[in-house]
């Protein structure tokens, strides 16, 4: 138990480390790219803030939800999603009151009691992006854009843009009678979530993942065909921005999202090979959204990708993100004696950005070579007592095995000339 991470989280090695930073750089280029800025907000919020936002009828709040009351009795929740929480920090902060749009992103862990599977963690992490104070469908396809880009920066590849509309409430509302009509002979068959959804949001029942529910759904009336002519224009617009952009997508009437919040956009990115879970990313509009948790009417649109699913599939392709670059220099000794003037040199090395390291284990001058040579390292500095007394010392090339007598204070500039640091 001690020893054994809770389930559905992830341990980060060092041999991860370097594609999460690999994968985070190329995240704040591309936002830095289409002007986005970041955002960081708390993993913990007021309950009430997902209830009311992400909606009392997704699976997220009936199942998925961190929530603990803390010592104050205040109910919070660890933060199943990105967006409510901008949403949030979008009002709290009066960001509204600056030129619109307000281009936000963030990069985080969010946390959701699931089921853990490959792909499926209770601990995962989204790079998202929310656009706030615009209702054009340009931003929609700019935002649709940026999402593709990021992936396709990454070489990602194989992956599938399912694209739909969910309307406004006008639409949803005339849609839930189609929906009501279509249901009610089979109502009693629907899973017991779904027949809760039945009355307060049958839309929610096209998200079930039970085979009955799912059986039931095919060949329901789909919310694309109740879209009223502002829903349908908008879609139409969002469609020739992505023609215009060349981005590639397929129409999916049936996509609904699992969070309440979305009003017309509504998208997902699908990939192949990384098994059940193939949903690297999705988003939307949420026109409706900043009045929900209590400010002014202001449209919004965004997305959330999920980084364990997207470096999974990186995997799957056998695409590997930029590796750390070796490091630089191994300072050898011959023995304890001459251990400070070691310590020394490689605090000198490194105030250079030379990325530098020393023995700590006392090993043989062989072993140090050994271990210099296994690790990559470019440059052995070799300290030896008798030269030490005489101000030299051995630098040897790893690449060419060629080896020379340094005087100790030239050092320095020797490896970084060498190694293009000046
Ligand atoms: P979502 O579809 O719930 O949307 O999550 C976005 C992405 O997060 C998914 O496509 C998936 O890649 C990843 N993800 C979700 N759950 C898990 C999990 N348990 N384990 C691993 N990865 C997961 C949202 O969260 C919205 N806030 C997106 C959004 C932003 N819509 C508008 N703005």
């Amino acid at each position: 138990m001690l020893t054994t991470r809770p389930r559905g989280t992830n341990d980060l090695l060092p041999d991860d480390s370097y594609r999460w930073r690999a994968l985070e750089g190329i995240i704040h280029q591309v936002c830095a790219d289409y002007g986005y800025q970041e955002i960081r907000t708390p993993v913990f919020e007021h309950t009430e803030l997902f209830a009311r936002g992400v909606g009392e009828t997704t699976d997220i709040v009936e199942k998925e939800m961190y929530t603990f009351m803390d010592r104050g009795e205040r109910s919070l929740t660890l933060r199943p999603e990105g967006t409510a929480p901008t949403v949030r920090a979008f009002l709290e902060h009066k960001m509204y009151a600056q030129t619109q749009p307000t281009k936000l992103y963030y990069i985080g862990p969010m946390f959701r009691y699931g089921r853990p599977q490959a792909g499926r963690f209770r601990q995962f992490h989204q790079f998202g992006v929310e656009a706030f104070g615009s209702n054009d469908p340009a931003l929609d396809g700019e935002v649709i854009c940026l999402a593709m880009d990021f992936y396709a920066r990454l070489g990602l590849k194989n992956l599938n843009l399912l694209l739909n509309s969910v309307g406004c409430p006008g639409c949803r509302a005339r849609h839930k009678e189609l929906l009501h009509q279509y249901l009610e002979p089979r109502k009693e068959e629907l899973c017991t979530t779904c027949l809760g959804r039945f009355e307060r949001n049958p839309l929610r029942i096209f998200d079930c993942k039970s085979d009955v529910c799912s059986q039931i759904v095919k060949g329901a009336p789909t919310i694309v065909a109740s879209l009223c002519d502002e829903c349908a224009t908008h879609f139409q617009e969002v469609q020739q921005y992505l023609q215009a952009a060349g981005v590639k997508y397929e129409l999916a009437p049936d996509l609904v999202r699992g969070l309440d919040y979305y009003t017309n956009t509504a998208f997902e990115i699908v990939v192949e090979g990384i098994g059940a879970q193939s949903a690297i990313g999705g988003g939307g509009r949420y026109n409706g959204l900043v009045e929900q948790v209590g400010g002014q009417p202001v449209p919004g649109i965004g997305f959330g990708l999920g980084l364990e699913r997207i470096l999974l599939a990186l995997e799957e392709q056998g695409v590997d993100l930029v590796q750390g670059v070796d490091p630089d220099v191994f300072v050898a000794v011959s023995g304890p004696s001459v251990k400070p003037a070691a310590f020394r040199l490689v605090a000198e090395l490194r105030s250079q950005h030379l990325k530098t390291e020393m023995d700590y284990l006392n090993r043989s001058m062989k072993a140090q070579l050994k271990y210099a040579g296994k690790n990559n390292y470019r440059y052995v500095v070799i300290i030896g007592e008798e030269e030490l007394a005489q101000n030299q010392v051995a630098i040897k090339d790893m690449s060419t095995g060629e080896q020379h007598n340094v005087a100790l204070n030239g050092v320095v500039s020797y490896l970084a000339e060498r190694l293009s640091r000046v």
